[in-house]
Formats: C-alpha cells, sequence, structure tokens
C-alpha cells in the first residue's frame, strides 16, 4: 500500500502531482471543485471546508500538505492606501479577533496536523506554502522557492530556485520580461506565483499580470488562469514528498474498508491494514529502488 499523503486547499493539484509522482496516495481538499478544460485535480478529491476537518481521521498519513488561500496577505503587501488601511485596521485591533479572522484558514492547516498526531501518537509532518506577505501575520517562513514560501516542517536540504521577486515594482512578477529567470524552467511559471491575483477569479482583481497573459476577458478563464499560476512547481513538490517518503514500508494488501460515504477509508480503528505503521525495510517493492534515506 502507499503512503497516504493529505493535500489541504488542493487547488489544481500542483502538490498532488509532485507527491504522486514520488509514490504516494495523495487525497485532496478543497472547498469546490477546479477543472478547466483538460486541467482537473489529479488525485482523490473531497470536497469539504478544512475548517470542518477533524484532523485525526488522519492519523495514517504520512505527510500533510496546505496552501491556504492568500489573497488578503498578498493584498495588504501592495503600497495602496485601502490595503495599508485594511492593514492597520488588523493590527488596531487589540482583540485579536481581526488577525485570528485573517489567518484561520493558515491555522486550521496546523490544527488539523496536530490532530492528526495526537490520534496517530507520532509527529505527521506539515510543509504550508502561502506568499512572502504571509510573514507579518504568521511568522517568518523557513524557507521560499522562487515566490512560494513556506512554512511548518520544511526539510533541512531544500532546492535552491531563481529570484523571482527581483522585480522593478515591490509585488509585481514581470513574466514577460522575466527570461533570462525563466529560461532553465520547463514551464515559465514555475516558481512564481503571481501574487495578489484573486483566486475565484472575481473581476477585483487587483493584479492584473495573469489577466493580461491569458488575453481573455471572461470569468471562467481569469479563473482558469489564476488556477494554473498558483500551482505548487513540481520540482518543489516532488522535492517534498521525497523527503518525506518513508524510506520502505511495510506494505500490507488493500482492503476493503469504506467510509460511510463509500469513499475507501483513510482511517479504521477496526482495520489493520489502515492502521498500519510505516517502517524501514530493505526490500519494499513501493519504494526501492531509489530509497531517499
Ligand atoms: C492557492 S489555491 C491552492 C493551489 C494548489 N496548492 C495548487 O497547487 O494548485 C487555494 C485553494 O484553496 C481553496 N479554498 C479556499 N477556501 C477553502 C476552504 N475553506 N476549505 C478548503 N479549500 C479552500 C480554493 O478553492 C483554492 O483551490
Amino acid at each position: 500500500m502507499k503512503p497516504l499523503a493529505v493535500d489541504l486547499c488542493c487547488g489544481l493539484g500542483g502538490w498532488t502531482e509532485g507527491l504522486l509522482a514520488a509514490g504516494y496516495r495523495v487525497v485532496g481538499y478543497d472547498i469546490e471543485a477546479h477543472a478547466y478544460g483538460d486541467e482537473r485535480y489529479p488525485g482523490e478529491l473531497r470536497l469539504a471546508d478544512i475548517l470542518t476537518l477533524d484532523g485525526s481521521q488522519f492519523a495514517g498519513a504520512a505527510l500533510i500538505v496546505a496552501s491556504p488561500p492568500c489573497q488578503d496577505y498578498s493584498y495588504m503587501a501592495m503600497p495602496w492606501a485601502k490595503a495599508k488601511a485594511k492593514a492597520k485596521a488588523i493590527r488596531a485591533d487589540e482583540t485579536g479577533a481581526e488577525l485570528e479572522k485573517l489567518n484561520r484558514l493558515f491555522n486550521a492547516c496546523f490544527r488539523i496536523q496536530r490532530e492528526a498526531s495526537a490520534a496517530a501518537g507520532r509527529h505527521i509532518p506539515l510543509v504550508v506554502e502561502n506568499v512572502r506577505g504571509a510573514q507579518p501575520w504568521v511568522g517568518r517562513a523557513a524557507w521560499n522557492y522562487g515566490s512560494f514560501y513556506l512554512w511548518g516542517d520544511v526539510p533541512a536540504l531544500m532546492p535552491i530556485t531563481f529570484r523571482a521577486e527581483s522585480s522593478k515594482a515591490p509585488g509585481r512578477v514581470h513574466l514577460s520580461d522575466g527570461a533570462p529567470h525563466t529560461a532553465r524552467l520547463s514551464n515559465p511559471a514555475e516558481g512564481i506565483k503571481n501574487p495578489g491575483f484573486r483566486f475565484e477569479g472575481s473581476k477585483r482583481s487587483f493584479q492584473s499580470e495573469s489577466v493580461r497573459q491569458h488575453n481573455s476577458a471572461s470569468r471562467g478563464s481569469r479563473k482558469a488562469a489564476a488556477a494554473k499560476v498558483a500551482k505548487i512547481p513540481f520540482p518543489l513538490s516532488h522535492w517534498i514528498g521525497r523527503a518525506y517518503l518513508p524510506p520502505a514500508c511495510i506494505c500490507p494488501t488493500e482492503c476493503d474498508c469504506q467510509e460511510p460515504d463509500g469513499n475507501p477509508a483513510l482511517v479504521s480503528e477496526e482495520c489493520p491494514v489502515h492502521n498500519y505503521r510505516p517502517e524501514f525495510t530493505p526490500d519494499c517493492p513501493v519504494h526501492d529502488p531509489e530509497p531517499t534515506r
């Protein structure tokens, strides 16, 4: 059986693509199903608000990854009067309620990790991705891959990427003249998350780069463009997936446990298969021939 990874706020599945390639079974949670032409989430999608998820159901996971929405953080990093006023109002709220509201999805990821780890009786690693502009609100990121900033259990060894944000104006990514940065990348948007693009594709975009790139006025097209730009680059998700892949595990055969909705069970107290603990074995057919540790 493949190790389980959980992708919170999974979008079009940039995290999931890398984790699938690394050898995981991946279950993704999003509040909506993003599907644009041939592009759709590549793992097992569950529709849910992550605020309502009980993390103990992920006790069988080897890894949790997450990309909560970044729009508010990006907006407040903009040098605009309204953006500054919004940030000021949150800082001025001595009750902390506004800050709590701002960070609720980011914090939910760590709550889910705590609940999963407590139920598993072991630490389940979590890596959360967001934008640079989140740092004043959630603390300094442990690493960044271009404009993808990472918090949580970021592996000690990480790939280095170009300086995606050495742009002319703060908060702007210049894809059109960014050739020197992107020449060695297969996807020109790799490592470049367009800060400030509204993921829901509303007309209220405060960052128009993606709109220009995709050259369309339709809401659906803008939404598709935003979802694609937000995707975690494959080299990053694959690297982190490999870093946390159990080097070899006891791979029990699949069992038929099902949740009430008919989906395969993630954890079942009675099921010896889903309660398995990854352990090191030298000859695991799933994780050989390239053990990572
Ligand atoms: C930045 S995008 C994720 C991008 C994704 N990591 C990728 O590589 O494609 C944020 C996602 O969070 C989802 N989302 C927003 N609020 C949510 C909630 N309360 N619960 C679950 N997902 C949510 C959005 O629908 C969107 O797909």
